[in-house]
């Protein structure tokens, strides 16, 4: 294989992503430049994110974000190898707004087209700044997302457990927005939480104990929404610390359970734990897995704070290892809301049926 070099693309939540990332044929990887337009200020008045001004902000922005990218890697457009954009999952219509672009570039440049999973981009996501070998245990904990999944190269993934109701970054945005922090609550309450005692409240331990590896965060979001109801001011930064407590708590109990699963047929040298998404840039989320990590002997990764929220440069590191693989897709490729990364677990146990066992994710 001679090196590649791709255009990625992310527009499937509210940040408009472009970034040129080269894979070397000895396997290293090459972020040659990574740019994130953020659409903060338009959703901040609505409290979270509204599709439609989403999708009408890439469809502004995405050109710019693009040329600059590619500015920025200095390569020039004729260096490029491929295309890769995201296609889902997502609110579809940024979804599409990317992926057009993509297959524009691709038609126009004569470039073949990766319609790159969302998901697939976070799982590689540390492997931007690390080099980690096949097969990883994989906790994806962001704002739509919270999976433990084995991943044994690309597109080779098993679910070992997903939420049965929100995702991780969903309970600390809507217990946030109870605190009355401003909205994106995640950061904001990792910050409020940096004055506060983790062992102030006492909170709901969901599924502690229960067998598997799945995740439940409502509980914990109406005990919290309740409390900060009631705390006062002067309890409100203990409280954001118990609720980031509690949530890094559940991830590293169900983390463990995974871990001593695959510990069975990972060989010592194999057991790799890799933590992505949006709520991995959160300190306590980390030093909790980092801990069980050392504690069960496995080796701990998380990606460079920038490449844990969305960005491109994990999009085009997807798209160019399946390239490397001769995976392309044609330009009639879909973009798809819904497209759960281990098809087989998604279809045998869904977990977005409606209904108390439905996650929205
Ligand atoms: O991966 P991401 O950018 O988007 C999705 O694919 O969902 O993740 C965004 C999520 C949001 O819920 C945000 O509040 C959360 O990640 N997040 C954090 C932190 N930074 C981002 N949650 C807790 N602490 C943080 N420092
Ligand atoms: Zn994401």
């Amino acid at each position: 294989m001679s090196d590649l070099t791709v255009l990625g693309v992310e527009t499937s939540c509210d940040e408009t992503a472009a970034a040129v990332v080269r894979l070397s044929a000895d396997g290293g990887v090459t972020v040659l430049s990574s740019v994130v337009g953020l659409q903060t200020e338009a959703h901040a008045p609505f409290g979270g994110v509204v599709p439609e001004i989403a999708a009408r902000a890439h469809v502004e922005a995405i050109d710019a974000i693009a040329a600059e990218a590619m500015a920025r890697a200095g390569t020039g457009w004729g260096a490029l190898s491929g295309v890769a954009a995201t296609a889902g999952p997502g609110l579809i219509g940024g979804v599409m707004v990317g992926l057009s672009f993509g297959k524009a570039v691709a038609l126009a440049r004569g470039l073949p087209l990766v319609a790159v999973n969302h998901l697939e981009g976070h799982a590689v996501s540390a492997r931007l700044a690390a080099r980690i070998d096949y097969p990883f245990l994989l906790l994806l904990v962001s704002g739509g997302h919270c999976q433990l999944l084995r991943v044994d190269g690309v597109g080779a993934c098993t679910r070992l457990g997903s939420t049965i109701d929100d995702a991780a970054g969903e309970a600390f945005d809507k217990i946030a927005k109870s605190l009355g922090l401003p909205y994106p609550g995640g950061p904001a309450l990792e910050r409020l939480a940096a004055s506060g005692d983790p062992g102030a409240f006492d909170l709901p331990r969901a599924l502690l104990g229960r067998p598997g590896c799945d995740f439940s965060f409502s509980g914990l979001k109406t005990a919290a929404a309740r409390l900060a109801a009631t705390c006062g001011e002067a309890s409100r930064a203990d409280l954001a610390a118990s609720v980031q407590a509690a949530i890094a708590r559940q991830l590293a109990e169900r983390t463990r359970r995974a871990m001593t699963a695959c510990a069975q047929d990972l060989p010592p040298g194999e057991r790799r734990f890799v933590v992505a998404g949006g709520v991995a840039a959160n300190g306590a989320v980390r030093a909790a897995l980092q801990d069980l990590a050392s504690e069960l002997g496995w080796s701990f990764h998380a990606p460079p704070l920038a490449y844990c929220t969305d960005n491109a440069a994990m999009i085009a590191l997807a798209g160019a290892e399946r390239l490397a693989l001769g995976l392309t897709d044609p330009l009639s490729a879909p973009a798809r809301p819904r497209w759960p990364l281990d098809l087989a677990a998604a279809a045998e146990r869904p977990t977005h049926i409606p209904g108390r066992k439905g996650a929205k994710a």
